[in-house]
């Protein structure tokens, strides 16, 4: 069985979202962000501090073969793995990639108060935020299998991928 593996903007509901999806489908759940803390035994936030981004991009890409390697699996990438064409390959035509399309509006208020993503505590947030979606937006939905939209109740944004999933396989 092949992971389903879901991919857009920080906050657009992937963790919860994949949560909900893994156990209405009976799957594990990986949130990627949290496989690469527990291996680097500290949190994202401290990797950006000591090491920069550019080791971290590193340790996703590690993250996105080990876990392309799995099978079964529901898995949350972090929102910036997707934009590198080599996480995309480590998945593509293997596994389901899910884009969670959900409006830069709403992405701003579900941020609005977060202190956790180390690319968005800068004093221009808003603007910063509007930059990286337009220019991630064209390359997530290019990478995607699927897309769904990402502004209902995780449960029933859930239950729409799987109904998505299961159109894709009957076409
Ligand atoms: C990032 C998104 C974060 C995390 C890191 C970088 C990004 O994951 O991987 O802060 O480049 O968009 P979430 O999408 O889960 O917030």
């Amino acid at each position: 069985m092949n992971n389903i593996v879901l991919c857009g903007f920080m906050g657009c509901g992937k963790t919860t979202v994949g949560r909900n999806l893994a156990r209405k489908a009976g799957r594990k759940f990986i949130d990627m962000d949290l496989y690469i803390e527990e291996k680097a035994g500290m949190k994202i936030s401290e990797i950006f501090e000591k090491f920069g981004e550019s080791r971290f991009r590193d340790m996703e890409h590690e993250a996105c073969l080990e876990l392309a390697d799995a099978e079964g699996l529901v898995i949350a990438s972090g929102g910036g793995a997707f934009t590198f064409q080599r996480n995309i390959d480590a998945f593509r035509g293997k596994d389901k990639i899910v884009l969670l399309d959900v409006p830069l509006d709403i992405i701003k208020q579900r941020l609005k108060n977060d202190t956790t993503r180390p690319l968005l505590q800068r004093p221009d947030k808003d603007e910063a935020m509007r930059e990286l979606y337009e220019k991630r937006l064209p390359v997530y939905l290019s990478a995607a299998d699927i897309t769904v939209s990402g502004k209902s109740t995780p449960l029933k944004t859930a239950y729409a991928i799987l109904n998505a999933i299961d159109s894709a396989k009957s076409k």
